[in-house]
């Protein structure tokens, strides 16, 4: 299988060509307590994310150890697209570990929204390692294998599986309510105008280490499936602004054509409060808010009621968190979209700029 360089400017799993089909997003509490235990930390995950991203064999074992590897896929570990894209929490820029000056300016604990039902069990944390690969097994393994290496440095605070659709080719996966979703993300070249911390020009008065993060916003999104699979289409389809069968905009033909809201400023076609129009009502105020999204399905089983516990790993990245995230939130908050979700957690990071071979994930805010 193939293997995704984890070198380079950005980290390699923020930008990927091809969305991988499994993810497990996972939030860790840092237990060390100095500045060289955080280095520690972002250098034993480096080492381990050098080895599992490129894939090789294990060292054989002694009978009297533990094996180095859990072994699931075997002791020859194929790389199989595997990214784990690392992010710290504004709680490591508290006192702990003497960094509170290099804080990225908008980095703070996620807040609540007016629809959400946060359950402390799923939110924040000081660091969350994104894993992404082919197969779930691929991810789980990459999990175990980190989680032993940093015995002592850190705990697992939440963690949560999450699985794409092989999607139509050429378009965008579709989400549990049965829509494709990330057909309007920006397109990668725009990438250093909204998407890179230190680069775009929403993001110029950071700190200089900062260059070449992102922010990221997780939000774990409960859909209340059995209520929308007895909404009538045409209601689904206003709540969104897009047909259900292709993705287009209302009105139009294919996924990937473009609104004019211009020509439409009594929301005939799309409506004024439709998810996508609210999100990015496509003017000039606006253009900053744009983000990269990118979410994948869950499902935690059953709940107690009866319904099924299943959703969106709501995951976007954006150069400058106010302008993206908190404010497009903020424009979707009383949505008609509501009735029908319920955000349960999550938590707002930093995404890490890039490392080359030789540095470690971090080095330039810890060195
Ligand atoms: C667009 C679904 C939550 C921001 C869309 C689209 C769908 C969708 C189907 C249209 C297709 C596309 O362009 O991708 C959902 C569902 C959500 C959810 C099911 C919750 C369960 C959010 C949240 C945000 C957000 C929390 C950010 C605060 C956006 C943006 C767009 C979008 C920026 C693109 C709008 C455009 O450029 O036209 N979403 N979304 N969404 N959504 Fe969401």
């Amino acid at each position: 299988s193939t293997s995704i360089d984890c070198h380079g400017v950005h980290q390699a799993g923020i930008l990927v060509p091809a969305h991988q089909p499994c993810a497990i997003i996972t939030a860790f509490d840092i237990t060390g307590t100095t500045k060289g235990d955080l280095q520690k930390l972002l250098r034993i995950i480096t080492d381990r994310i050098e080895f599992l991203s490129k894939g090789g064999r294990y060292p054989d074992a002694h009978p009297q150890l533990p094996p180095a590897g859990s072994g699931i896929i075997g002791m020859n570990v194929p790389p199989d697209e595997l990214t784990v894209t690392v992010s710290l929490g504004s709680s490591v820029f508290d006192e702990r570990f003497g960094l509170a000056s290099l804080k990225p300016k908008h980095l703070q604990p996620m807040m609540r929204f007016p629809n959400d039902m946060l359950r402390a069990e799923y939110c924040h944390g000081d660091m969350t390692l994104q894993f992404c690969a082919n197969n779930h097994e691929t991810n789980m393994h990459a999990l175990r294998d980190i989680m032993k290496a940093v015995t002592g440095l850190a705990v697992v605070r939440w963690s949560i599986d999450g699985f794409l659709p092989k999607g139509e080719p050429g378009a965008a996966p579709r989400n549990l309510l049965g829509f494709k979703d990330g057909s309007a993300n920006p397109k990668p070249k725009q990438a250093d105008d909204f998407l890179w911390t230190g680069m775009a020009p929403n993001s110029q008065d950071e700190p200089a280490w900062t260059k070449g993060g992102s922010y990221q916003a997780v939000r774990l999104i409960r859909n209340l499936v059995e209520f929308w699979d007895r909404t009538p289409l045409k209601e689904q389809e206003m709540i969104f602004g897009r047909d259900k069968a292709h993705g287009a905009p209302l009105g139009m033909k294919s996924e990937y054509d473009e609104p004019d809201y211009s020509k439409d400023v009594d929301g005939k076609k799309i409506p004024m409060d439709a998810h996508m129009r609210l999100a990015n009502p496509r003017t000039k105020e606006t253009q900053k808010s744009l983000m990269l999204r990118r979410p994948y399905n869950y499902s935690l089983g059953l709940q107690k009621s009866g319904q099924l516990d299943v959703g969106l790993i709501f995951i976007c990245y954006q150069a400058n968190l106010q302008d993206g995230f908190i404010d497009v939130q903020k424009r979707l908050d009383g949505e008609p979209l509501e009735e029908y979700i319920k955000p349960f957690g999550g938590g707002f990071f930093f995404t890490l700029p890039g490392f080359k071979k030789g540095e470690f994930v971090g080095q330039s805010l810890l060195i």
